[in-house]
């Protein structure tokens, strides 16, 4: 067994352990990061792309925001639509002067992992059969292996970052957590294609054929998004099939100049809201999807990993810098606050948004009634300021929470 040491463990390279593994560095804080894939594996996934505010100060806090301010694009509007009936969210007014980036996940990952190699900190790829061990003692430790060697790595603290799937919310014993849930009864079907956007800010489209959200990553890549029944494949769908479909959900005047071309890729993702509590135990932190999941209607996935990395960086700083190691006890309680916060927003827009008829038939329910209760709640918010600034502030997001 090749025994390391080091003073808070990180579990997984997605963004929620680059980031911070990157901040505690930046505080003389050491960190390793045990992930079972490879970069290259990581860095194949696509994601959402909208930070919010608080996302984008904690990147450059950590100092990797060079090439996000170069490329990325602020957006100070979002837009929702109702069939062809347009509504401009303008989240810089209503907020007085929040605005959201629009940046790939893939994009910010990329960076955090090349500034991570430059700064030379260990991040081991890879590594199989993670295990924490006695994570609620005074000397919690992690052992893997890779390529067939055995390790340990002695720790202080283990932040569990490893994702949905991953080994750490597992750790913590059954009687000890709860896990709340809801699944949706559609997918998302994605696709990205080397296009312009069909429109400067995104669309969300809530249509009676289902929903569609118009997205991008440059000038010249767009990402779109269709409701499915969570029985169709990505087969189904050829190129072809999928731009009709857009075209008949976005607003006419969008669809008439919208650019198609070949996908480069395609894939259908579940919606699920998920959160464990409490997201610690002993020695273990959960940060991020390791901890909850939102369905991806209030693009707030990423940016909740975000504030858990902000909450636990500050206590890492204050157990370090000030030797107080009673504010891990505020962890939990001041990251739920937020979680739940965007779980709910992600809710309510994922109601107000699908079509949820075909799924209330088959179960015997009138959907028609609560496809009509929902349209006038979302008429009932677009049609007034206040609630236009109600949607508006929790899209930008809300602040951070600072630690008694
Ligand atoms: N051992 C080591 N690493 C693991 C293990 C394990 N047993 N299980 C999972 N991992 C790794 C995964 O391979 C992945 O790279 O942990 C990482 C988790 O990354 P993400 O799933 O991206 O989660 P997170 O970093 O919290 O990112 C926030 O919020 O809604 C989303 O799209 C958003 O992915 C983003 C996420
Ligand atoms: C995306 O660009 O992939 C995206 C944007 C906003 C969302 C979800 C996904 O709400």
């Amino acid at each position: 067994m090749n025994t390391t040491r080091t003073q808070v463990a990180i579990i997984g390279a997605g963004p929620s352990g680059l980031l911070l593994g990157q901040l505690l560095a930046k505080q003389g804080i050491d960190n390793v990061i045990l992930e079972r894939v490879t970069g290259d594996y990581i860095l194949g996934r696509i994601r959402a792309g909208i930070l919010e505010q608080g996302f984008v100060d904690l990147v450059h806090e950590a100092g990797v925001g060079e090439r996000m301010d170069r490329e990325g694009h602020v957006h100070e509007g979002v837009e929702l639509s109702i069939n062809d009936a347009r509504y401009r969210i303008d989240l810089k007014k209503l907020t007085g002067g929040d605005t959201v980036m629009c940046y790939g996940q893939t994009e910010i990952t990329a960076d955090m992992m090349e500034a991570r190699q430059a700064a030379g900190l260990t991040t081991v790829y890879e590594a199989s059969d993670v295990t924490l061990h006695d994570v609620d003692s005074e000397a919690p430790y992690v052992t893997y292996s890779k390529d067939g060697v055995e390790h340990r790595l002695d720790c202080e603290y283990i932040a569990g970052c490893d994702g949905f799937h991953g080994v750490s919310r597992k750790t913590i014993p059954e009687d000890k957590r709860t896990e709340f849930e809801r699944v949706y009864p559609f997918g998302w079907l994605g696709l990205l294609s080397d296009t312009p956007p069909c429109n400067e800010e995104l669309i969300y489209a809530k249509t009676d054929r289902g929903f569609a959200l118009a997205s991008q990553r440059s000038e010249t890549r767009s990402r779109y998004y269709l409701q499915v029944p969570l029985t169709d494949k990505v087969e189904d769908w050829s190129d072809e099939r999928f731009w009709d479909e857009l075209k008949k959900r976005l607003p006419e005047n969008v669809s008439r100049d919208l650019v198609t071309g070949p996908s480069i890729e395609k894939s259908i993702a579940p919606l699920r809201s998920f959160v464990c509590e409490p997201m610690q135990y002993g020695k273990l932190f959960l940060v991020g999807d390791a901890a909850h999941i939102v369905p991806p209607t209030g693009a707030k996935g990423l940016n909740l990993a975000a504030s858990d990395v902000a909450t636990l960086y500050k206590i890492m700083k204050r157990v370090y810098k000030e030797k107080d190691t009673d504010c891990i006890h505020q962890y939990s309680e001041i990251c739920l606050r937020r979680v739940w916060n965007g779980e709910r927003f992600s809710w309510w827009m994922s109601n107000m948004l699908h079509n949820y008829d075909a799924e209330l038939q088959a179960n015997g329910v009138e959907g028609q009634t609560f496809s009509r209760f929902m349209e006038s709640e979302l008429k009932y918010y677009l049609n007034s300021e206040a609630g236009q600034r109600v949607i508006a502030e929790q899209y930008v997001g809300l602040p951070y929470e600072d630690l008694r």
